[in-house]
């Protein structure tokens, strides 16, 4: 089954606590915490000691998601605060060999996250020595944009990658993400559900995590 991971991104900060206890109460398999530097991508988010916070609320799964240059400076510290899984962008990265096996020395596992415009062939010397692939399925910097089709192809690239290098990687989409379009994405092949939009400005947002899981 999908895993369903909702992007805080997307909550209420003014009632962060409640937001996280709604997301323990619900079927929600992961939280997918979006952290941005105002130079990776064009908007600025939350960091260290936000994450810090949230994973006192929750034994669920982190999974950070660094839209930041230079992320090596701060894989010990967001360690520190709390993340499960540490997610890179490859575009940010000029020594991502060296910036996974970092992240795994410490005892995370390593996701590499692809823009829409970077080709899934660039994982194939790394596929084997990663945990997650985050497909981007919008520009990364903002919450609720429109889904970029394309990565439908994507996706079915990266599911035979992985089954021609016998690799155990998790294909994770981020963007765009709705009730319309969730069963077509899990059909390519995708594991994990990343959704802000469509869950936080949900009427029900457990109902709606529900309704994305049984897609
Ligand atoms: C975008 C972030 C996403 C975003 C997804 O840069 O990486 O995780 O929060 O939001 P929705 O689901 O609203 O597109
Ligand atoms: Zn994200």
């Amino acid at each position: 089954m999908v895993l369903i991971a909702p992007s805080l991104l997307s909550a209420n900060f003014l009632r962060l606590e409640e937001e996280c206890e709604l997301l323990n109460n619900s079927e929600a398999d992961w939280f997918h915490l979006d952290v941005m530097d105002g130079r990776f991508v064009p908007n600025i988010s939350f960091g260290i000691p936000v994450i810090q916070q949230i994973r006192k609320t929750t034994s669920k799964i982190c999974d950070v998601h660094l839209m930041i240059v230079e992320p090596e400076k701060y894989a010990d510290a967001f360690k520190n605060a709390g993340a499960d899984i540490l997610t890179v962008h490859i575009e940010a990265c000029t020594h991502l060999h060296r910036n996974i096996q970092q992240i795994k020395s410490l005892g995370m596992q390593a996701g590499v996250a692809l823009n829409p415009h970077t080709p899934v062939s660039l994982l194939h010397d790394v596929i084997n020595d990663i945990d997650l692939v985050c497909l981007m399925s919008v520009n990364p910097g903002f919450g609720g944009q429109k889904f970029i089709p394309q990565t439908i192809n994507k996706i079915k690239e990266l599911r035979q990658l992985i089954k021609d290098k016998s690799a155990n990687v998790k294909i994770e989409i981020d963007g765009g993400v709705t009730l319309e379009n969730a069963k077509e994405i899990v059909q390519a092949g995708a594991d994990v559900l990343v959704a802000g939009n469509t869950v936080f400005s949900s009427p029900d947002p457990a109902a709606t995590i529900i309704q994305l899981k049984r897609t």
